[in-house]
């Protein structure tokens, strides 16, 4: 099945179906976050997904911090986000936020706790387009009550691995590839990589590899083994070699913070 849920940032509801086609999967729903907003194209973003299920490691690995909704309410601070990132939230997203200019549409690769999406959504500005795409009904729901304020911002269901998306100038994904298995990830990459339109760009950031005598080394490799199994495989590959042949009409740079422990890789395409 492939579905098209159009995004009208107006007062229209912007789960208008633009298109099916197709036998498998589900139309993606996506809100208008207010009745105010300016009249704009709509974002088209086109979805495939298999089934309404979450994927089996969210499932497995992920429930407890993403799915369970009576511990969500709690974990979606930034304060927690802070906490988890040893203090470096704010940079981190300054950083990613930061590589997007006013005007430009932007696909956010799922929702990120805390005010992330908010950032991006103010960075934009009302002449550009945000569009979320997250695999999980609930965290679909509380980004879109997050951004309700942003009319130019909305919020679809669909599993990155497999959603066919609509060409955009800007992508971005924070702290996600690292809670995937490895070929996952590179679906993930190699998805994204191929919503950019001529010019534009992904911007991944990232768990990376820390110096060896990072003092944290040794606390992170034990949250790595007993809460974030995938994180490993990230931290042993290069994102521009998860994105194989995909990558190559792309300029990668990479740079690393906070003594190796975070990446930000840009992938421009040429
Ligand atoms: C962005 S990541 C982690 C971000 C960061 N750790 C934080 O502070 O929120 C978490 C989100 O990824 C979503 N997710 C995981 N696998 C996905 C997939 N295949 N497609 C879309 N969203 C996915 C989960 O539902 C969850 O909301």
């Amino acid at each position: 099945m492939l579905a098209l849920a159009s995004c009208h940032a107006a007062s229209r509801a912007c789960s208008k179906i633009s298109a099916r086609v197709g036998v498998r999967g589900r139309l993606l729903r996506c809100s208008s976050n207010s009745a105010a907003a300016p009249a704009q194209a709509p974002i088209e973003a086109a979805a495939r997904t298999s089934g309404g299920s979450p994927p089996e490691y969210l499932l497995r690995v992920y429930q407890w911090a993403y799915l369970n909704p009576a511990n969500v309410p709690f974990l979606d601070h930034h304060l927690v986000v802070n906490a988890i990132l040893w203090g470096n939230a704010d940079r981190l997203m300054d950083s990613a936020v930061a590589e997007f200019a006013p005007g430009m549409r932007v696909l956010q690769a799922a929702a990120v706790y805390g005010n992330f999406s908010e950032r991006l959504a103010r960075q934009l500005g009302e002449a550009g387009q945000l569009t979320v795409i997250d695999v999980a009904d609930i965290q679909v729901q509380r980004t879109r009550e997050k951004l309700a304020p942003y009319p130019w911002a909305c919020v679809k269901q669909g599993d990155l691995s497999e959603t066919a998306l609509e060409p955009v100038e800007g992508v971005c994904c924070f702290f996600l590839l690292h809670e995937m298995p490895s070929e996952v990830q590179r679906r993930v990459v190699q998805n994204l990589l191929s919503a950019v339109a001529p010019g534009g760009h992904v911007v991944f950031v990232d768990y990376h590899r820390p110096h060896p005598l990072h003092p944290l080394r040794p606390i992170m490799s034990g949250v790595f083994r007993h809460l974030e199994p995938f994180a490993e495989s990230l931290l042993d590959t290069s994102i521009r070699d998860l994105a194989g042949d995909a990558g190559d009409g792309f300029t990668w740079s990479h740079e690393t913070s906070f003594g190796g422990l975070y990446q930000k890789v840009v992938a421009r395409k040429r």
